[in-house]
């Protein structure tokens, strides 16, 4: 009988659909891309699962924002993420979206065993809610009143409820994180929940709501919907068929190797999920591994920050594979690092273009140079072959014990010592003098073909090595090499022998493969394109520098009429000034505290040269309140207060008479 393949599940976290994906939402998949490349390579039935979390609260209120329905809304973004996983060339065995039918029954059959049993039962919530994190917070839990997450405002928010039994959970979950060293990784993430979640004690978890309805309906009580993360934990068992009619790859995939999540979802995954597991009577994922965050301009990347980098337009100018090496190259993977276009343009150049690329094109042109690119069989070796030979016996295995702890950056450190090292093999062995004495001098001939055996040998095996990363990049080494029809001299456990790459093959000249950058030039664009984006995010506010652009439009006026329902999709109200400061280190910016009547907004406006905080408290001013959120110096800045300006006049906009604030302006 033949021997069953070892099964590797894996899983990223599925996406919230609320916008274009940016290069933070790369980081997860593609490591769990690298990984899952690198398992299939190793011989396991791999089955690697993504998808879309696309329930919600904050996906029902951007949907009504565009005047579509939540599933218009889903359907247009879920097809550009995975447009966007294809460009990156992520290799998932599945995708699975919250909406699918599927998913939708087998949630429900969950929830309903386990109100059966008794887990979940019936009661009130009363209590802080924060819609962007879809995050129930108690009043102690709240930092300085606000989401202790992600620092935004919370919603008082009081409802007939469903809630699972978590406390019940409480002291089994302490035992199993704390007898499975390996469950939560890194380490400090573990310490991180059990010190600050577990032991100071669980509430019972609110898991239905019934203020919106775009979720899973509970199917005993249809007024209540599932509470979003129940419904989107639970695709991890869904998507392999549990609670549906064909459970086979649930039963053979699951439990999970590896959960690869954002830090900030630790928490979901390590205490909910594995609750929820239990309740159902179920096997824990073997780990949850918790990945840092790429940081830009000091804070975490995000669209409603409008700081964003689109990963579109960087696989579009450099390629995929080194978007890629970037991501899982730069930052230690676990801890959190800050994204830079000089540090992605500077790997590029130094480890891409320089060590690899020059490696592989200096190494066919001598081939071709010295012996019409074709190896030939006499070659005579030296000691200094044998310690490379030893090296890369020693990066094959340092490579493995890397990719099996997903320490991604460290399993490319050992490659690109392999690389350094062979590159400086050749100014140590000089094949050009070599060369000069090849055709009168048997000895020296003999010695350039081991030299060149030794470089071709060892650029085999980084092809080989870089494939979980780079997957585009190892054919055009392969053809290069000219053994791209020789599969069998590239199967993974070939980089760990010496001495495979054929006497007789000929090299062959390849396009370059990763063309050097112009620093200066390139860095100008980057950043003009990411003022754009700026701009599209709504950063720069009319009084905050947008004039000369209204002076455009006013000539545009003709050609860019819009119709009503254009207007009318932006929402303002009146709203008073509560409180007003100078934002620190910006003499344009003041930072305004408003109240609508129903919520409080944070606004920064740029009118800091016009009014005095003084002089502002008390306003009653016109508010965008559907504008997306922007960061301005650091600060966010929930909307946009209008104002009238030429020249150097600026004057803000009011209303006339008594009326209440949260009046709405049509
Ligand atoms: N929908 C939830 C996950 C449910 S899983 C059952 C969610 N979605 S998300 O779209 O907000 O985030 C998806 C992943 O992208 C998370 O792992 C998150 O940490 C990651 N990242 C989003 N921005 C990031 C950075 N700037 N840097 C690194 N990863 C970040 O959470």
């Amino acid at each position: 009988m033949a021997e069953e393949r070892k099964t590797y599940y894996i899983t990223t976290p599925i996406y919230y659909p609320s916008g274009n994906m940016h290069i933070g939402h790369s980081y997860t998949t593609v490591a769990a891309d690298a990984e899952a490349r690198y398992r299939r390579l190793k011989g396991y039935d791999v089955m690697f699962l993504t998808g879309t979390d696309e329930h919600g609260q904050k996906i029902q209120r951007k949907a009504a924002e565009k005047g579509v329905t939540p599933k218009e809304y889903v359907d247009r973004i879920v097809a550009d993420t995975k447009e966007l996983w294809k460009l990156m060339n992520v290799t998932n065995d599945q995708f699975i979206r919250t909406t699918d039918d599927f998913h939708v029954k087998a949630v429900q059959k969950i929830f309903k065993r386990l109100y059966d049993q008794g887990d979940i039962y019936k009661s009130e919530y009363e209590g802080w809610y924060c819609t962007p994190c879809e995050s129930f917070w108690t009043e102690t839990q709240l930092a300085d009143g606000k989401c202790p997450d992600c620092g935004r405002p919370v919603e008082r928010t009081r409802e007939e409820s469903y809630f699972f039994r978590l406390s019940k959970y409480q002291q089994r979950l302490i035992d199993y994180i704390e007898s499975h060293p390996d469950f939560i990784q890194p380490v400090s993430r573990k310490n991180e929940m059990l010190n600050n979640f577990l032991r100071p004690g669980l509430e019972d978890l609110c898991v239905s709501r019934t203020s919106f309805d775009w979720g899973i309906p509970v199917t005993f009580d249809e007024k209540h919907v599932v509470y979003v993360w129940v419904d989107a934990l639970s695709n991890y068992i869904t998507a392999l068929g549990y609670g549906g009619e064909d459970d086979s790859k649930f039963r053979k995939y699951w439990p999970a190797q590896v959960h690869l999540v954002g830090k900030e979802i630790v928490r979901f995954h390590t205490i909910i999920w594995p609750a929820l597991l239990m309740a159902l009577d179920l096997p824990l994922p073997e780990q949850v591994y918790g990945h840092g965050w790429l940081l830009i301009d000091g804070g975490k990347m995000s669209k409603s920050k409008g700081n964003v980098v689109d990963p579109r337009i960087l696989c579009a100018k450099y390629g995929s594979d080194a978007i890629r090496y970037f991501l899982l190259r730069e930052v230690p993977f676990g801890a959190d690092g800050i994204f830079t276009n000089e540090a992605l343009i500077g790997r590029i150049n130094a480890d891409l273009a320089n060590d690899l690329g020059n490696l592989v094109s200096r190494t066919v042109s001598m081939q071709l140079k010295y012996f019409d690119g074709v190896q030939p069989a006499g070659k005579r070796f030296e000691d200094v072959d044998g310690t490379i030979r030893d090296l890369f016996a020693d990066i094959y295995g340092n490579v493995q014990t890397q990719m099996d702890a997903l320490q991604f950056p460290s399993a490319l450190a050992e490659i690109w010592r392999g690389v350094s090292r062979l590159n400086k093999y050749i100014d140590e062995t000089a094949p050009w003098i070599l060369a000069k004495t090849a055709g009168t001098d048997p000895e020296a001939g003999a010695r350039l073909a081991g030299v060149m055996y030794v470089l071709l040998e060892g650029i085999r095996i980084i092809s080989i090595l870089i494939e979980p990363f780079m997957p585009d990049t190892p054919a055009k080494i392969r053809r290069q090499l000219g053994i791209a029809g020789r599969p069998e001299l590239t199967l993974w456990e070939t980089a760990a022998s010496w001495g495979v790459y054929p006497d007789g093959t000929k090299v062959e000249k390849g396009e370059v493969l990763f063309p050097r950058i112009d620093t200066e030039k390139e860095l100008e664009e980057l950043d003009r394109i990411r003022e754009q984006a700026a701009k599209a995010a709504g950063q720069t506010s009319p009084a905050a520098g947008g004039q000369e652009q209204a002076q455009a439009d006013d000539k545009n006026d003709g050609a860019n009429l819009i119709a009503i329902e254009d207007f009318s999709r932006v929402r303002m109200k009146v709203a008073e000034v509560k409180s007003a400061e100078k934002v620190e280190g910006s003499d344009r910016l003041l930072k305004l505290i408003l109240s609508t009547g129903s919520e409080e907004r944070q606004v920064v406006s740029g009118i800091a040269k016009y009014y005095s905080p003084e002089e502002m408290t008390g306003k009653k001013v016109i508010l965008i309140t559907n504008l997306k959120p922007a960061v301005l110096m650091g600060i966010e800045s929930q909307g946009m207060i209008l104002a009238a300006s030429k020249g150097k006049k600026l004057s803000l906009l009011t209303v006339d008479g008594d009326i209440p604030t949260g009046a709405a302006i049509s």
